[in-house]
């Protein structure tokens, strides 16, 4: 089975190299863009980087801002970098914002979501875009696409 590629974890590769030495601040970048750090994550990056995934844990479990559990059942990253703003990423926010009842930032009171803003999430070309949880990424959204991909999860 081919493994999932983190756009998201590749964009941090290019701007800190995939060098073991890099693997704090690739760690680091890749929560910004993802919301927490989860297993497959980590093995993408101990794989890229050439670490061990045993080192990998080290660290993470070291740092106490490293967060390898999500702080609602699912997080929603949503992206306001250059490409994803000038296609109307902002209306696609507004809409999620109103159906889930929150702001961002912001968790649901039963739990189930919380809503991000991440600068860019390395898919640019499928504008705009949210992820959820790491591995789901929807591209080219409205705001009733956005809302049909988020209904999926309740
Ligand atoms: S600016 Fe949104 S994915 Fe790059």
């Amino acid at each position: 089975m081919e493994k999932t590629r983190y756009p998201q974890v590749e964009m941090e590769i290019r701007k800190w190299g995939s060098k073991p030495s890099s693997l704090i601040q690739v760690l680091h970048g890749t929560q910004e863009r993802i919301g927490y750090l989860s297993q497959n994550v980590l093995e993408y990056i101990a794989e890229r980087l050439n670490v061990s995934l045993s080192k990998v844990y080290g660290v993470v479990t070291f740092y106490n801002f490293f967060k390898t559990q999500k702080d609602a059942d699912h997080i929603i990253m949503t992206c306001m970098g250059t490409a994803c703003y000038v296609k109307n990423g902002e209306e696609v926010i507004k809409a999620i914002e109103k159906y889930l009842g929150i702001k961002m930032g912001g968790k649901t009171s039963d739990g189930k979501f919380s809503l991000r803003i991440v600068r860019c999430l390395g898919a640019c070309g499928m504008a705009p875009v949210m992820c959820i949880d790491g591995d789901d990424i929807y591209g080219r959204l409205t705001p009733e696409k956005a809302i049909e991909a988020i209904k999926r999860y309740q």
